[in-house]
């Protein structure tokens, strides 16, 4: 996406996150916005840009969390040094005192220990400067405040952010409602993307519980940005915000959004509510159109014609209680309907039981490791050519 927008400033450092494994492929977003000087780093990403960047990676990137703008680093020994070096910021130029804010700290391989603590003492140094300068405070709100300061902690370097996203991105606002194990709707369009779908091929979701994936994969076949269905951004509270700049660039989003599509997109689910609940979050996500949903079980699906992508998100097992032959068994069905039903397809499954996987009994192609919240998983390819062949 490139806009004709005109924009005079300094570029300055930001930092998307995102999640284990798809820095790649947010470094390729970010780059593709006209982003430079990009580094990937563990679940991050630090590139330069000005505040129209800033405004477009919140509005565009599907696989990041949040993007932070650092305004200033030090090292610090212990928590009075830290409470010290925070209370010698000018706090006014971030944060107005009739705003609430909150910390978020993040610790790594460091002398301080508590998260907790390194936000408190932080939150601390804020309002204690407040107070003796105008005798009165900020406000502190955990729930959504208007402006989140991001605390990072690398040994003793410190490392100071505002967070220009405020809720995580992967709140897009189009889910209403969910089964009993979603995925994180970044999670969703990151397996999409690995996947390498060419966005003019079928695809399927066999599995389609609250329907992410494939409402993550019309949003990117129909090249929508994720961010225009939400309706907040924390940049929006900041003193800089322009708001004609912002307007400007959802109005050429809105313009880029391709209308129709002229390949299959089908969702089923074995589960009647699992239906209704994706058709639900399609509609909110503007994309139902795009989607054919079934109420089947994988066996009895019969899919789009081939070429196509199948992308499906079991059971684990450990996060739905099913007693371990079920989940076997149901492993083994999926293979048995790759098998018989998705021949010229590239199936992908993502699961946390890779035990169960096994039973799947075909050989993949490709094994990408990522994580769902805490649980490892993996993102297994196998492609479904005529008499595709048996796992050693
Ligand atoms: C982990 S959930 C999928 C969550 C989904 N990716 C989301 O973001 O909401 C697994 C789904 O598989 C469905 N399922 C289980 N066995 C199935 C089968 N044999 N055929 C089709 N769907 C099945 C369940 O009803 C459940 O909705």
């Amino acid at each position: 996406m490139s806009t004709a927008l005109k924009n005079k400033e300094q570029p300055f450092r930001m930092i998307a996150k995102t999640l284990f494994g798809l820095e790649e492929i947010l470094s390729r977003e970010l780059a593709d916005l006209g982003a430079s000087k990009l580094k990937t780093m563990n679940r991050s990403v630090e590139f330069y840009g000005d505040k129209q960047l800033l405004y477009e990676a919140n509005l565009w990137c599907r696989t990041a969390t949040r993007i932070l703008k650092p305004f200033t680093s030090f090292k610090a020994a212990n928590e009075n040094e830290l409470y010290h070096k925070v209370s010698n910021i000018e706090w006014g130029k971030y944060l107005d005192i009739e705003q609430t804010f909150a910390i978020d700290a993040v610790i790594t391989k460091s002398q301080f220990t508590n998260s907790l603590y390194v936000a408190q003492k932080t939150k601390d140094a804020i309002v204690d400067q407040f107070r003796r300068t105008s005798g009165r405070r900020p406000s502190v709100e955990l729930n959504n405040p208007d402006i989140r300061i991001n605390v990072y902690i690398y040994k003793n370097e410190c490392r100071l952010a505002i967070d220009s996203s405020g809720e995580p991105l992967f709140k897009r606002g189009y889910r209403r409602k969910t089964g009993k194990a979603p995925l994180n709707e970044v999670l969703a369009a990151g397996i999409v993307m690995q996947s390498e779908w060419d966005k003019k091929s079928s695809f399927v979701d066999a599995m389609c519980g609250s329907g992410t994936i494939v409402i993550e994969a019309a949003l990117l076949a129909r090249n929508m940005a994720p961010g225009l269905t939400r309706k907040q951004f924390s940049f929006m509270n900041w003193p800089d915000y322009d708001q004609q700049m912002y307007d400007l660039i959802c109005e050429k989003a809105r313009e880029a959004v391709i209308p129709e599509l002229n390949f299959e997109m089908l969702a089923a689910d074995l589960r009647e509510a699992a239906v209704y609940d994706s058709q639900d979050n399609a509609k909110e996500a503007g994309v139902v159109e795009n989607i054919t949903f079934k109420h089947c079980a994988i066996k009895d699906l019969i899919p789009p014609e081939s070429p196509g992508v199948l992308i499906i998100n079991p059971p684990y097992g450990e996060r739905i209680s099913t007693i371990k032959n079920e989940i076997e068994e149901l492993y083994q069905s999926i293979g048995d309907a790759f098998k018989r039903n998705f021949t010229g397809y590239d199936a992908f499954v993502f699961t946390g039981n890779l035990d169960a996987a096994k039973k799947i009994g075909l050989r993949t192609s490709r094994r990408i490791q990522m994580y769902n919240g805490s649980i490892e998983c993996r993102l297994l390819k196998f492609e479904m050519y005529q008499g595709s062949r048996k796992q050693n």
